[in-house]
């Protein structure tokens, strides 16, 4: 047994609390993370209730001026955060009750800690979603540069990871800025449900004091106010929304790690990832490992487990509040830490790996990859595809069995199969042909790239402007 129930709702207890179950129920370890948000939102509603005249105008300021002053001792370090006093809100409010005194007291006037922690929650993710948003914009301008360079670099496109077509390695690149616009889109999105605010819910049915709502949600610049009280302090789905647009974001992150992990193998040799990103095997001297991806990769799976936690959490909650609520912090806290280093190392690492360009190129000679552009000049010299298709499969086949690319072929092996081949044949059949025939929006053709890339600059999301 410990000494004594907390003095914050001990009233009605006969019995102290077991010294285990306070331990057990306590979240401060985790919670006292949300301090700042805890802070700013005990003055913005200290601040109402002056303005509303809950309190006086002086009692308000002697709150505020403790509430600042214990935001000092937590940024020196000097704050003394105690198990016994359970959770981030109670620690505070009991620092600002000594610091101040009964006046301290004062504070919980017409609010409770379940409009509280929902509201500190959203400050505190509306806070990361926006520094996750810079990152995301930082790995996306360093995507533009590198596909800006790489217009013209040609390598194999894949499908069935089997060579299908030639396109440019910036056409490539752009293809993951494309993701990551959705991913910022998304993110985008989500802020504007999480930036709603449920103080003046207090515990579930709103408060009997006459407070103005407005004014907090001003003073924390949330643009919307929680319609129900009920819903305020029950609802996770912001939360769960983030993890779902986080988990979304690392499976794109994974997919591009799982190709770097395949292009720096020395049987694709497409790539070379700087070292400071790699590191070595203690038994085989010889090797480099793409341990950034690697991981980001793994990671992955950790945010999709936060999604499955957060899910799990709120499927059986009747309304309101639930103590089951208070496991949402470390799901989500994980999953921000997750995303933001994975993504923190992919905008150092990605704009930095260097293409081996002959060897792109020398992979993308080997598998047919200008057949359809063979096709394709059959059907404008008016063979129908399907027949286009058949004499090129042809023309492979016989490549294949001379070890040759179409391209080695003479033009009597090609008209053996087609009257229709000329000698202009060989401009399609050539890679830097295959790419600049695909020239509308979205093709590989290097200035519909670069086009691309241009509109990519405007596209990228600036969060102090979203
Ligand atoms: N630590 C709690 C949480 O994280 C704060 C709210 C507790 N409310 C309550 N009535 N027990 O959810």
């Amino acid at each position: 047994m410990s000494e004594q129930t907390s003095s914050m709702w001990g009233g009605r207890f006969s019995e102290a609390t077991d010294s285990f179950v306070a331990e057990f129920t306590a979240s401060v370890n985790f919670d006292k993370r949300m301090a700042r948000q805890d802070i700013q939102g005990s003055i913005a509603h200290a601040t109402m209730l002056g303005m509303c005249g809950i309190i006086t105008q002086d009692e308000s300021c002697q709150i505020i001026n403790g509430l600042t002053q214990i935001q000092a001792e937590i940024d020196d370090g000097k704050f003394q955060w105690l198990v016994v006093l359970e959770d981030v809100h109670m620690n505070i409010e009991s620092r600002l009750t000594t610091l101040i005194g009964d006046v301290g007291k004062k504070l919980h006037t017409g609010r409770s800690r379940n409009d509280q922690v929902a509201t500190d929650i959203r400050l505190w993710l509306r806070d990361e979603t926006d520094n996750i948003l810079v990152l995301l914009a930082k790995l996306q301008s360093g995507l533009l540069d590198l596909a800006a360079n790489h217009t013209k670099t040609i390598m194999p496109g894949f499908t069935h990871l089997q060579t299908a077509q030639p396109v440019s390695f910036g056409h490539h690149v752009m293809a993951w800025f494309e993701m990551l616009v959705r991913d910022s889109e998304r993110f985008v999105d989500t802020r504007h449900r999480i930036n709603q605010m449920p103080l003046g819910s207090a515990a579930l049915a709103g408060t009997t004091y006459p407070i103005d709502r407005t004014i907090t949600a001003r003073l924390l610049g949330f643009e919307g106010i929680c319609q129900n009280s009920l819903d305020a302090v029950s609802d996770r789905d912001f939360a769960i929304e983030f993890t779902a647009n986080a988990s979304i974001l690392m499976m794109h992150l994974s997919r591009m790690s799982e190709e770097l992990i395949l292009w720096m193998s020395a049987q694709f040799g497409f790539i070379h990832i700087p070292d400071r990103f790699c590191t070595g095997s203690s038994i085989m001297p010889q090797k480099k490992n793409p341990d950034v991806p690697e991981l980001v990769r793994g990671k992955a799976a950790r945010v999709f487990g936060q999604l499955t936690t957060l899910l799990t959490l709120m499927k059986n909650q009747p309304l309101a509040y639930n103590k089951d609520n208070q496991e949402d912090k470390e799901p989500l806290f994980d999953c921000v830490d997750t995303l933001t280093g994975s993504l923190l190392a992919f905008a150092d690492m990605l704009p930095n790996i260097i293409p081996n360009v002959d060897n792109m190129r020398a992979a993308t000679m080997k598998g047919y990859a200008t057949a359809t552009d063979l096709a394709d000049y059959l059907v404008k010299k008016g063979l129908p595809f399907r027949d286009a298709h058949e004499v090129v499969g042809k023309a492979v086949g016989l490549g294949v069995s001379k070890g040759v690319d179409l391209s080695e072929l003479s033009l009597d092996e090609l008209q053996s199969f087609s009257p229709l081949i000329e000698c202009d044949v060989f401009d399609c059949l050539t890679l830097e042909g295959s790419l600049t025939a695909r020239n509308h929006i979205g093709g590989t053709a290097p200035n519909q790239v670069l086009s691309a890339i241009k509109r990519g600059h405007e596209r990228i999301i600036n969060p102090k402007t979203a």
